[in-house]
């Protein structure tokens, strides 16, 4: 066996030898000054204007909002703005040593240089506003001779209209001029929910890398980090009513623990990018590392010879859980909660006499609807906290009644039947199944190849289904690969969350533009690793 793989792996290898080496140049080419993710509506001309960083300021127009939240985003945007001289500066310099041309020629296509952008909010501005799921994130951008405009309506079509305006510079042919060609967008998002989650419990990610992650996400237009922060490894949530947690479960209780300020500080950083902080406490599996300072909420499991999942017969359980979602609503902003809910395991319930004792008294027949007892009252609590809920699918499927609006996330194989159930029980949908990024055989691509409307159901069915995230689960992840390993495999999925439904699935077109996508992110500081193959950045 093993040397029938080794012969296979040979002409493997040969036969992608023989086929990508005898190809000059990069796999695939680069676009130039295209936006990802793609703009709902565009128009380009082959009309340039001439981009000089060093002249370039933001206007806010007559009659327009101004707030700190505004002036906040224009610095931001200016800086990403002036990185581009060192571009240019790198062209020119070596153009120095080879005796190049030195300046450029005006063609048919010049038509002045870019100097200013007129920002226009129309709507308020409010320094303090949270994004939720129904942010207005739709705006308008003009580069045309006569009108050199971003339009919209709130903050966060002005947020995503930025992004968008930093995108369309480009490194001209010449090389020795930064460009624009003239446009029209008009551009805002499909789909509501468009995240990311992170996994923190299998390896601690420490904040510098969290910041740079919602960076990433600002630059894919995504809007939620979906953080879930405790797992049965590991508990570095810093809890000011339960510090055991964290003392007893985090890896270590010093250095791998996020403090309230740290959670603070993400929840600022990504508000002002227009990304919401989405927790998940996951129950009543996934929590050994809960048992650590309190194991009385678990069920102690001889079969396992640990402890299994919280023990819905006891009061100290939900005594707790009350205690502690409290706090986490103080502490996130967010209208959502994620709730978890996923692979509980009854083997440690089944083993328990106490639990068979109090199923008989609730009139409880099945496992199920234990875990239904058990999910509704978790749901009621949050509920009375002013949370809406998400859960995991499982949830679902095992028919725990849920209220109208908690969000149901399907992730396993077999989606399109899970997410035509959940949708026919009319109830929200949120999809991850198909972008899985622990799957490290996939690119970018295959997750380009799946959309939420891939199911059967009517079109009130597929209104049902208000987005996606990209996961990231953290077994094999820690603060060293996480940005290499999510970008730009997780841009596939910002794209077909925000753009247009794409018409079959052509490759070509994405893959130049994500080409361009994946060295703009490296310019940017996001370690993104080669989306297509051979190739290079400029
Ligand atoms: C921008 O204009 C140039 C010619 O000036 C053209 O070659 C290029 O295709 C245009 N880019 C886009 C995105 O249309
Ligand atoms: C700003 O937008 C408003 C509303 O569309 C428009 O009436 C106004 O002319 C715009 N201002 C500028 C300076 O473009
Ligand atoms: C693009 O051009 C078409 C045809 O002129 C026009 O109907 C459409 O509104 C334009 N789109 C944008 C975003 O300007
Ligand atoms: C648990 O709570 C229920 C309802 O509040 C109450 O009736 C019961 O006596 C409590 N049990 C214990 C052991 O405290
Ligand atoms: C069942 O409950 C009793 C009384 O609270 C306790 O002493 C006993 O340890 C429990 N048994 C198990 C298996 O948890
Ligand atoms: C269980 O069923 C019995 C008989 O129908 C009923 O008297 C009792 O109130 C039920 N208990 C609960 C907790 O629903
Ligand atoms: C809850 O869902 C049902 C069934 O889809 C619907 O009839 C009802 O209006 C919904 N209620 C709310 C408050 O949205």
């Amino acid at each position: 066996m093993k040397s029938f793989c080794f012969v296979v792996s040979i002409i493997l290898i040969w036969s992608l030898r023989s086929i990508k080496c005898s190809i000059p140049g990069p796999a695939v080419k680069a676009s130039k000054g295209e936006v990802w993710p793609k703009p709902q509506q565009q128009n380009v001309s082959d009309k340039y204007f001439v981009f000089r960083p060093r002249n370039f300021e933001f206007e806010i127009a007559k009659g327009s909002s101004n707030c700190g939240f505004i002036q906040n985003a224009l610095n931001r945007y200016f800086k990403i703005l002036q990185e581009n001289q060192v571009i240019l500066d790198k062209q020119t310099k070596h153009r120095g040593i080879y005796k190049y041309k030195k300046s450029w020629v005006q063609d048919d296509d010049y038509q002045g240089y870019i100097d200013c952008l007129t920002v226009n909010l129309t709507g308020g501005c409010d320094n303090n506003l949270y994004p939720d799921i129904d942010m207005d994130e739709k705006y308008k951008l003009w580069v045309t001779p006569d009108r050199t405009e971003l339009q919209a309506t709130s903050i966060w079509g002005i947020l995503r209209g930025l992004e968008t305006f930093s995108q369309l510079v480009y490194l001209g042919d010449d090389g020795l001029t930064l460009r624009i060609n003239a446009t029209v967008i008009k551009d805002y998002p499909r789909y509501k929910h468009r995240g990311l989650l992170i996994d923190t419990s299998r390896h601690f990610i420490p904040m510098d890398k969290i910041y740079l992650t919602l960076d990433a996400l600002a630059y894919n237009k995504m809007n939620v980090l979906h953080w879930h922060i405790v797992d049965d490894q590991s508990f570095p949530y810093f809890s000011e009513k339960f510090p055991e947690l964290s003392e007893q479960g985090a890896y270590n209780k010093y250095t791998k623990v996020y403090m309230p300020e740290d959670i603070e500080n993400v929840i600022e950083y990504a508000r002002i990018r227009g990304i919401r902080v989405l927790p998940e406490f996951d129950t009543p599996g996934h929590t050994s590392s809960w048992g650590l300072s309190h194991p009385e909420i678990l069920t102690p499991c001889e079969v396992y010879n640990t402890y299994g999942p919280m023990d819905p017969s006891k009061n100290a359980t939900f005594e707790l859980l009350q205690e502690f979602f409290g706090e986490v609503r103080q502490v996130f902003k967010d209208d959502f909660v994620h709730l978890g809910g996923d692979e509980v395991d009854f083997i440690c319930w089944q083993a328990d006499n106490n639990i068979s004792n109090f199923m008989k008294k609730q009139n409880l027949t099945t496992y199920k609807d234990l875990e239904s007892f058990y999910i509704q009252k978790v749901v009621n609590m949050v509920e009375n906290l002013q949370f809406k809920s998400i859960v995991w699918e499982e949830v679902f499927s095992n028919g725990v009644k849920l209220p109208n609006e908690t969000l149901v996330h399907v992730w396993k194989g077999g989606w399109t039947s899970t997410m035509k159930s959940v949708t026919e029980a009319g109830k929200f949908g949120l999809l991850s199944a198909c972008w899985y990024l622990d799957d490290i055989g996939a690119e970018w691509n295959q997750y380009y190849m799946c959309d939420p409307t891939d199911f059967d159901g009517t079109q009130e069915q597929q209104e049902l289904v208000l987005g996606g995230e990209a996961c990231m689960w953290g077994e094999m992840v820690n603060e060293y690969n996480i940005i290499s390993r999510v970008w730009p495999r997780a841009s596939a999925t910002a794209e077909k969350l925000w753009s247009a439904k794409a018409d079959g699935y052509d490759l070509d077109e994405p893959s130049r533009r994500i080409e361009e996508h994946a060295c703009r992110l490296n310019r940017r500081g996001i370690v993104a690793q080669p989306p297509n193959g051979p190739g290079y950045c400029d």
